[in-house]
């Protein structure tokens, strides 16, 4: 059939506020472009959106405007459904009804398939219809292509990533503009980067839910939120940022997915590491200069050794460039068996693997100490004697001088560890906190080197 014969891709879109106004602006102007490359027109002729004034003003007569999502979905004139309002509630119930329908989805919803994936990708091989994701992590990077395309001859040994743009934002203008967390997480709420509920960005709940993704991706395994570790930036202090530079290392939010087959599990297969948390990077990885709402993911294939991927991470066009990407391969795939489809994570669904997330007190990496002490003689022998007990190697002990202390002599220690068990690290902290010449919470923060 030749490529005038072929009618448009006919999309309705649900929820146009940032990503779903730079989608329907993007495929406008862009539309001949696009045309070309999918070899039919992909058209948005339906639009729903709760505030119906607005929508109207963005799409003008060029598409019809709803209120009510379920008039979309309704409509067999719709082939493809673009999910954009995000959250797990109302979003689940459209994009399984969209399935149902037959339509196609694409969605940019990370939180809604890093929980609820298992049960919409079933739905949708039931139905034959494609769940198409890259807006979903780290915005206009095209890492899901990556991994599931184009790094599919490797075996994938981890994946690491600045997935966040609102915390990396947070961070870099905290750090060189010294300003406030609070200022900060305003203006990168005003720039469309941040969730409709923040704390999702800023307790790492986002990137957690993206590193989910990718974990599942990667390695074949189901998407499991639910056995995530997540930590944000909140409880970061600026101390530790301070100390971390002057040691050489620069402090990023990293959603980390790494296969580890020298741990021992039930099944005897290894395992993987899930795990959202403020790391320790060596400033001069590239990773540990990607600042701003700029995302980049390192992965490192068996093949390929180590790639990494940067771009815009987050904002109205970025995220609109990994959606319309996502229109262009359905209009190409519209007419194809759905066996000649990428899978939806990567592995063909009888395929998939059972490798167990490992819980936190199995995963290894190095990590930072800071412990305020009593500044008099035996102190770090103690602590030090306390790691050697827990077979903990010591990479580098520095001493400086406490920011404010109240009264006495008080010293900061910061202790480099080489890599160990976290669960073997709390058990030594536990023992150090408990020395009366230890004298505030420890912190402890992980430390990748990366490389
Ligand atoms: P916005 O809040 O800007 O847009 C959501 C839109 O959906 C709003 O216009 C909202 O209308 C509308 N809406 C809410 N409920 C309904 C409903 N029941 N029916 C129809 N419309 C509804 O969110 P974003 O565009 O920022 O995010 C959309 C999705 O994209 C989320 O899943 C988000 O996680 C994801 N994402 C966002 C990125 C970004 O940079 N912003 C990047 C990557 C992914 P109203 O305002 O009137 O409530
Ligand atoms: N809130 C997200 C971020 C949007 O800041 O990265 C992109 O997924």
């Amino acid at each position: 059939m030749s490529q005038e014969q072929l009618r448009p891709v006919r999309v309705g879109l649900l929820g146009i506020g940032t990503v779903g106004g730079g989608t329907f602006t993007v495929l406008k102007r862009n539309q001949e472009e696009i045309r070309r490359r999918a070899g039919r027109g992909i058209e948005i002729t339906m639009v729903a959106d709760l505030n119906t004034e607005l929508a109207k003003k963005v799409v003008g007569d060029a598409a019809q405007v709803v209120a009510d999502a379920r008039a979309v979905i309704a409509n067999p004139d719709i082939d493809v459904v673009v999910e954009l309002i995000g959250g797990y509630g109302v979003a689940k119930a459209l994009v399984l009804e969209a399935i149902a329908a037959g339509k196609h989805v694409v969605t940019a919803n990370k939180a809604l398939l890093a929980v609820h994936g298992t049960e919409i990708f079933a739905a949708a091989r039931e139905k034959g219809v494609i769940v198409a994701f890259e807006a979903a992590v780290a915005g206009g990077i095209p890492i899901i292509k990556a991994l599931r395309e184009g790094l599919t001859a490797n075996q994938v040994q981890w994946v690491a990533g600045i997935i966040n743009g609102t915390t990396n934002f947070i961070l870099s203008e905290m750090r060189d503009k010294g300003l406030d967390f609070d200022v900060v997480l305003k203006e990168a709420q005003r720039l469309g980067y941040a969730e409709a509920d923040p704390t999702f960005d800023i307790e790492g709940v986002d990137a957690a839910h993206k590193a989910t993704l990718l974990s599942a991706i990667a390695f074949g395994i189901p998407v499991q939120f639910d056995k995530a570790h997540v930590e944000g930036i909140t409880k970061l202090s600026a101390t530790d940022i301070k100390y971390a530079e002057q040691l050489g290392y620069r402090i990023k939010l990293l959603g980390i997915a790494r296969r580890r087959d020298d741990v021992k599990t039930p099944a005897g297969i290894g395992g993987v590491e899930l795990r959202t948390h403020p790391t320790l990077v060596p400033m001069k990885r590239l990773i540990a200069n990607v600042e701003g709402a700029m995302n980049a993911v390192l992965v490192q294939g068996d093949a390929v050794g180590t790639t990494m991927y940067y771009g815009k991470g987050a904002g109205s066009e970025p995220t609109a460039s990994a959606v319309v990407a996502d229109l262009v391969d359905i209009a190409r795939l519209l007419d194809a068996a759905p066996a000649a489809r990428v899978p939806y994570l990567a592995f063909q669904p009888d395929s998939m693997s059972a490798l167990p997330v490992l819980p936190l007190d199995q995963v290894v990496t190095s990590f930072y100490l800071r412990l305020r002490v009593a500044d008099k003689a035996g102190v770090l022998a103690k602590l030090t004697g306390i790691l050697a007990d827990q077979g903990i190697s010591i990479d580098a002990v520095i001493q400086r001088e406490a920011d404010e202390v109240s009264e006495g002599n008080q010293t900061d220690l910061i202790i480099l560890t080489h890599e160990t068990t976290e669960g073997g690290m709390n058990q030594a902290i536990a023992a150090m906190q408990a020395l009366p010449t230890v004298l505030a919470p420890i912190v402890k923060l992980r430390k990748e080197e990366l490389a």
